[in-house]
């Protein structure tokens, strides 16, 4: 199925530090959101890739993108104060050009590899939805004051990473219907009545997010580099 990206790049990257949104900084010479546009214009069915970013990130945006240029690469439009209020920005932008469906993903995770995108989109239906997610595998404990309180089953549970796949109609009338921002589209979905699938993520699909999300990622490229 044909779909657009919607890459929300509008936040501030508080928790990763580093002088400038974690979604600019360099890796091995490409900047975080340049791989993961990339990681979307690579894959035959995707037909547009739309960014949105900071209100203030407008030069950011064109040093990093500056070696892409295809056609299929939509001009960025501003994000809001919440992550829900960028992606209704994005999902507006896509209006016109209105695509079967719509990946909804972070520029904060530039590891997106072509598998995981072909399990989101084989999941994705009318009142469908798909997202990638990990089954937990430690054992977890609810602890307060670093005191353990209990213990917690982890059969069922799972780690949510994003893309998340919607039909472009379907998301666009659970975001019109939802009551206030939400950490992510699938409770946007769920709220509005919508089936969602969980399909396999993948580990390397991980979200920057703290200062040393910057090492893990070198050390992957130093791998991709090593196979090559
Ligand atoms: N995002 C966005 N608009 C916002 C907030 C977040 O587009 N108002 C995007 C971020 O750019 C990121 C994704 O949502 O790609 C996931 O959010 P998160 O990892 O929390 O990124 P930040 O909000 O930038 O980081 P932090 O919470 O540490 O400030
Ligand atoms: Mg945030």
């Amino acid at each position: 199925m044909d779909f657009a990206a919607l890459i929300v790049a509008a936040g501030k990257g508080v928790r990763a530090g580093g002088g400038m949104p974690k979604q600019y900084r360099d890796l091995r010479g490409q900047a975080v959101l340049a791989r993961t546009i990339a990681a979307f214009l690579d894959h035959p069915f995707c037909r547009a890739v739309q960014v949105v970013i900071g209100p203030e990130d407008r030069a950011l945006y064109d040093a990093a993108t500056a070696s892409l240029h295809p056609a299929r690469l939509l001009p960025p439009v501003t994000g809001g104060d919440t992550r829900s209020a960028s992606v209704r920005r994005g999902l507006a932008a896509l209006s016109t050009m209105e695509p079967p469906a719509v990946l909804i993903h972070d520029a904060a995770r530039p590891f997106l590899g072509h598998a995981v995108i072909d399990r989101v989109l084989g999941g994705i239906g009318p009142g469908h939805a798909a997202f990638p997610a990990l089954p937990i595998v430690d054992a977890l404990w609810r602890a307060e004051h670093g005191q353990v309180t209990a213990p917690h089953p982890r059969e069922n549970l799972w780690r949510a990473q994003t893309p998340q796949g919607f039909l472009y109609r379907d998301i666009v009338a659970a975001h019109d219907a939802a009551q206030g921002p939400a950490d992510d589209d699938v409770a946007i979905a769920r709220a509005a009545g919508l089936a969602v699938s969980v399909v396999l993520g993948d580990g390397n699909n991980f979200k920057i997010t703290l200062p040393q999300d910057f090492d893990r990622a070198e050390r992957l490229l130093r791998e991709e580099m090593d196979i090559r």
